[in-house]
């Protein structure tokens, strides 16, 4: 039951520290960073001596791998790649033996990423899954795999299960590089990172009403929107705007802010809605760049940063700020402003926000 929300989604966007608290409890102990992973916990030395992990999705849950790519890459020392289920079997995939194959799918039923497995499977791949409904196909179909655990989720927009692929990601690359010396300090600052996630999410969401203000104000008659981000923060760029798009029904891009320069630029004048997530980590200078560009043109952008950045020029309250985690991170508690912002502008133009038009939870056609 929706308890005492108004929609589902409402309360899944509310139930996401919980979840995640509940998840560092039962798979992390934060004093050795030892990870738990049971089952899956048996096949971590085969994928550690893979020499590709390839990660297969779609939608949200292709953008929260990409969201994780480069941590990946960082603490395992083994090539990643990422591809949307459907482009994967467009370009008829090579398959080999030496490689680990994860498909990620809230629903475990997603059609394409069903076709890829069984490509795979076909072609003597090693399969793993990281999914949230039980007993899902994909999770049966799998050599092994590691739930979740976000509940039962109603609302066709993710976002419980999105911030908790996210965090289980992490943790997945965490495991696979213990026992690398040279990254133990980058492992320990994120398993502190990582237990000091829950509360800074309920901090997060105190923003509630601010958001919904901005969305009266300032969005919810807009045709059109961007928002921007990039270094890790470009995956919350497009699972942001894929949001808006979903529950908001508004056209709305997600553009690499290096990239705005390049052409996007033309767009920008002052009936343009543009979002900027530039929370700081190693990218946050040029995104400084990318703002100024904006300004220059006639763009008067919402700025998403850190509590108390002084960087920006801001005094009409287009600003949304949340709390500093490690850079890796930082997308578990940024998402979470955007999607009440999705939420709130499909409540403003009487969307139905739970079932949004033309889409189902479980895509189950290809
Ligand atoms: O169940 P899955 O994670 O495999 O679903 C993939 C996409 O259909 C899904 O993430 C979709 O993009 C969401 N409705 C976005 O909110």
């Amino acid at each position: 039951s929706k308890g005492t929300y108004a929609h589902y989604m409402q309360k899944e966007i509310y139930e996401q520290p919980e979840i995640i608290e509940a998840a560092l409890k039962d798979r992390l102990d934060v004093e050795s960073g030892k990870i738990d992973f049971q089952g899956l916990g048996q096949h971590m030395d085969r994928i550690r001596t893979c020499s590709k992990i390839s990660f297969i999705a779609c939608g949200s849950s292709y953008y929260a791998c990409l969201a994780m790519q480069e941590l990946f890459e960082t603490l395992t020392n083994v090539t990643v790649s990422i591809d949307i289920a459907s482009s994967f079997l467009d370009k008829l995939s090579h398959i080999s033996a030496d490689v680990a194959y994860v498909f990620v799918s809230q629903s475990g039923e997603t059609a394409e990423c069903l076709t890829a497995l069984q490509y795979c499977q076909k072609r003597g791949g090693f399969t793993i899954g990281i999914v949230n409904v039980v007993d899902s196909s994909i999770a049966r179909l799998t050599h092994c795999g590691l739930y979740i655990n976000a509940g039962v989720e109603i609302g066709v927009a993710t976002t419980k299960a999105y911030t908790s692929q996210l965090v289980h990601l992490v943790l997945l690359a965490l495991a696979l590089g213990a026992g690398n010396d040279s990254t133990h300090d980058r492992r320990r600052e994120i398993t502190k990172g990582l237990q000091r996630l829950p509360e800074q999410m309920r901090r997060i969401l105190t923003l509630d009403s601010s958001i919904k203000e901005l969305c009266e104000t300032k969005l919810m008659h807009k045709a059109n929107m961007l928002v921007l981000g990039r270094g890790y923060q470009y995956a919350t760029a497009l699972e942001a705007s894929l949001k808006i798009k979903e529950v908001a029904y508004i056209h709305c891009e997600a553009v690499l802010t290096g990239e705005l320069k390049h052409g996007v630029l033309a767009l920008v004048d002052d009936n343009f809605s543009v979002v900027m997530i530039a929370t700081r980590d190693r990218s946050f200078e040029r995104s400084l760049n990318g703002y100024e560009q904006l300004l220059s043109h006639g763009g008067d952008p919402i700025i998403l940063c850190q509590e108390g950045e002084t960087a920006f020029n801001i005094s009409n309250g287009h600003c949304i700020e949340v709390l500093e985690t490690v850079d890796c991170l930082q997308s578990v508690l940024n998402i979470i402003p955007l999607q009440l912002m999705s939420y709130w502008l499909g409540v403003l133009r009487n969307n139905s926000v739970d079932f949004p038009r033309h889409v189902a939870k479980s895509v189950t056609v290809e």
